[in-house]
């Protein structure tokens, strides 16, 4: 089977080369999936594709044009994908819905100890022979309370090294988890009693812009924000007034709501026309990473493997149980 992978970067194509025979062979493409990009896939039998390629039913309808029947998504959100157009064209859509949640959760943990601790000035001031500590306070992670929103794989990893640093935990969730039974509340409580807060929730209609005006309004004076989840959970204009009024004192965003226009790629030597982006970057308690919170080698090996034996599965007629569409 011939798979066209989409936004494929050099670390993607040294994870599925690996897994590819006489029955899979990969062929990649740089380019995002959108309606311009589509006619690549032509030839193939499935694509593979992640976090930021289109997936809309325009898209959709193309891919089964020239004889698409299944998209492996390399990746755990499916927020991107019209399942319903999937389900009329009868294309199938299968995802890796866990891997190495630990990843994430190691991510998020990095960035409040960054941001707490400020490391990423602290590392400037260092190599410019700067060993004043003014603007360095940190505080305690231990006795603190942290909340997280969302406690299915990540926010239950997340959870565990809250735990381990000796902090209060307090969850929302639709579903609750045995293992962090004592630990729920509502989310009115969680916003008002959080110290750190941090979301693990997928993107929903009913998860959409979750942290704005209202909900920041409940937060604690200096909170500490982090996403690490999809960037519209939150309304970045909400989250912009409330850094400038100091009602959020830290944040940190490894995703954002635009972030398919920059994210991934080097535009060092380009001009960035997103002026909330742009605004963003200007807080000096702001840390933004580029989507990298799932990127380790452990997850890669995971994300590469899992993605393989859902196209062997497609091939073979089988189900393996990833399917979001069959
Ligand atoms: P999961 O499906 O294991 O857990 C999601 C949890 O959110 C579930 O327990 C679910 O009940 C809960 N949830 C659903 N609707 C909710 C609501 N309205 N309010 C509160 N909780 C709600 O997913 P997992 O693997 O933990 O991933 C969570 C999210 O992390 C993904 O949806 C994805 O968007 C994001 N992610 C980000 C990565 C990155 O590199 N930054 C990598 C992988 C995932």
């Amino acid at each position: 089977m011939k798979v066209a992978v989409f936004s494929a970067k050099k670390y993607d194509q040294e994870a599925f080369s690996q897994w590819a025979d006489t029955n899979l062979k990969f062929v990649y493409f740089e380019s995002r999936l959108n309606l311009e990009s589509v006619k690549l896939a032509q030839g193939c039998h499935a694509i593979c594709a992640f976090v930021n390629d289109d997936l809309s039913a325009p898209v959709l309808t193309q891919l089964s044009a020239i004889g698409i029947e299944m998209i492996a998504l390399r990746c755990a959100g499916f927020n991107n994908v019209d399942l319903t157009a999937a389900k009329e064209l009868s294309i199938r859509v299968a995802r890796v819905p866990a891997y190495s949640p630990e990843a994430v959760a190691e991510h998020t943990l990095a960035m409040m100890l960054t941001l707490n601790r400020k490391l990423h000035k602290a590392y400037n001031r260092v190599r410019d022979d700067n060993f004043s500590l003014e603007g360095l306070l940190g505080f305690n992670m231990h006795g603190k309370t942290v909340g997280l929103i969302g406690t299915g794989r990540i926010g239950l990893a997340t959870a565990r090294i809250i735990k381990g640093f000796g902090c209060k935990l307090l969850c929302y969730d639709v579903q609750e988890q045995p293992e962090l039974a004592g630990h729920y509340t509502s989310l009115s409580q969680l916003y008002e009693q959080s110290d750190i807060l941090s979301l693990h929730c997928p993107l929903t209609p009913q998860t959409h812009h979750m942290i704005n005006a209202n909900s920041l309004a409940q937060m604690k004076d200096g909170v500490m924000l982090i996403n690490t989840s999809r960037g519209a959970l939150i309304d970045t204009k909400a989250v912009i007034n409330s850094l400038k009024s100091r009602k959020i004192g830290y944040l940190g965003l490894d995703v954002y709501e635009q972030e398919a226009d920059i994210f991934f790629e080097n535009l060092s030597e380009q001009m960035i026309d997103d002026d909330v982006f742009k605004r963003l970057l200007t807080f000096p308690n702001v840390l933004i990473t580029g989507h990298q919170a799932f990127f380790t080698k452990e997850a890669m090996q995971q994300i590469s493997q899992i993605t393989s034996d859902n196209l062997v599965s497609y091939a073979s007629g089988q189900l393996n149980g990833n399917e979001l569409t069959h």
